[in-house]
């Protein structure tokens, strides 16, 4: 049973039957196709009290409010993460409550799980044999999860420095892989060249930017649904999340939205992005107010965190909404400050974050520092990626392996 009740593009307001299922904008302007729910249907089904007596833990608990039925889904186990509650970091920060969404406990370590979930689902459901995607590592690696548990081919486009630990998974899930070049004068080559190969070869397009595939935009918002029910429903007052394409927080502020029409959250938190500040294009504009036509793409972005290093917010529009509408905030950080969380979170709480996955943090103790954020609020950290994809930069941190005090001729007992 499907609650959709049409797609409309973000750009050009063109409406679209969801038994078209439509992928793309018609007129072709990269609006993303938003989901719009018979939400009346969807709450005589889903309420706070129906969800407490729900069995299933993955993001299919929430059927209702996805795009695509759960029969067509292969379930590895995505969602259904942890909400740590941050107990020996946020003394450490002199907060009264900070909790952590550790979504590196995923199928395949990462958030892009519950968007690749989705967009496969309804790849299965319209019986494509071959996706295709353009990713940093994360998203790429998950959709060859869910490609090999369906029987179908994954296309991956991927950066020339995508992380070893990403390339292996690609290897590993049996997908192609098109290394492609670096990002030049704002431009990234692996959407082109992912573009490229649908138009010629029919692949279906699959990547976690709305406005190439709007399915998998409606994955991440499980993560927002999961953290009130583990909160009891209780309110939060800011939450932040590490921002590339904008698709993440895209998804973010619409499950928001859902919670507020469906009468289960009263009020919005802060939305906070983090960027990079070597690629910080929707965190500037976010703080001059400047419009999402008026943005000019990062040049040549770079940062230790690789999966935040889109040169152009493909979901801007929706970030740049959810993030005023919510009177939150754009912040930038340094990859000092992204390492030192990464650092911070292993040491402190046993998470073991990747750095785009710990971005979330640095901000956070950036607006701390700017009181910007009040240590007497209640903060959600979105966690959305595992270390161990990138092993090596840690070991680098680190100045390389200790040689545990062995001296030469010393042998190791067992
Ligand atoms: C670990 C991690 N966190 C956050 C993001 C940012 O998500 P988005 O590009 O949707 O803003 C990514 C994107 O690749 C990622 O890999
Ligand atoms: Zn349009």
């Amino acid at each position: 049973m499907s609650f959709v009740e049409r797609l409309v593009c973000s750009k050009c307001g063109t409406k679209y039957e969801p038994t078209e299922n439509p992928v793309m904008c018609r007129n072709r302007d990269l609006g993303r196709l938003d989901v719009v729910y018979d939400y009346d249907r969807v709450s005589d089904r889903l309420d706070r009290n129906a969800l407490s007596s729900r069995k299933s833990r993955d993001i299919w608990r929430y059927e209702e409010l996805l795009p695509v039925p759960a029969e067509f889904a292969v379930r590895l186990g995505e969602g259904g993460t942890p909400l740590v509650s941050s107990r020996r970091l946020g003394e450490k920060l002199g907060m009264k409550s900070l909790s952590l969404k550790d979504d590196t406990r995923n199928p395949t370590a990462s958030f892009k799980d519950r968007a690749m979930a989705v967009g496969s689902a309804k790849a299965v459901q319209l019986k494509k044999s071959d996706v295709a995607i353009a990713s940093s590592g994360n998203a790429a690696a998950s959709l060859a999860a869910y490609s090999a548990g369906a029987g179908m081919k994954c296309h991956a486009f991927v950066p020339p420095d995508a992380a070893a630990g990403k390339i292996a998974q690609l290897l590993l899930y049996g997908a192609s892989i098109t290394r492609c070049r670096q990002v030049k004068e704002g431009e990234d080559a692996t959407v082109r060249a992912m573009l490229d190969a649908v138009e010629k070869f029919g692949y279906y397009p699959c990547p976690s930017f709305g406005p190439f595939n709007p399915y998998q935009v409606e994955g991440p918002k499980t993560m927002v649904y999961e953290l009130y029910e583990q909160r009891t429903w209780e309110s939060v007052d800011v939450m932040l999340v590490p921002t590339g394409s904008g698709c993440l927080l895209t998804g973010i502020w619409k499950g928001l939205q859902d919670l507020k029409h469906l009468g289960m959250i009263r009020a919005y938190p802060r939305l906070v992005a983090v960027q990079p500040e070597g690629n910080r294009a929707l965190v500037k504009a976010m703080q001059k107010g400047t419009p999402l036509e008026e943005l000019v793409p990062e040049p040549y972005p770079e940062s230790v965190a690789g999966g935040l290093l889109d040169p152009y917010p493909w979901d801007g529009d929706a970030a740049l909404a959810g993030v005023r509408k919510t009177r939150g905030a754009g912040v930038s950080v340094s990859d000092r400050e992204i390492l030192r969380s990464v650092r911070e979170l292993a040491a402190y709480e046993g998470v073991f974050a990747e750095p785009s996955g710990a971005a979330g943090l640095a901000g956070l103790e950036r607006l701390l520092s700017e009181g910007e954020v009040g240590r007497d609020e209640d903060v959600v950290v979105l966690v959305t990626g595992s270390g161990l994809k990138e092993p090596d930069r840690v070991i680098e941190m680190f100045g390389g392996p200790s040689q545990g005090g062995r001296k030469k001729g010393t042998r190791h007992r067992p």
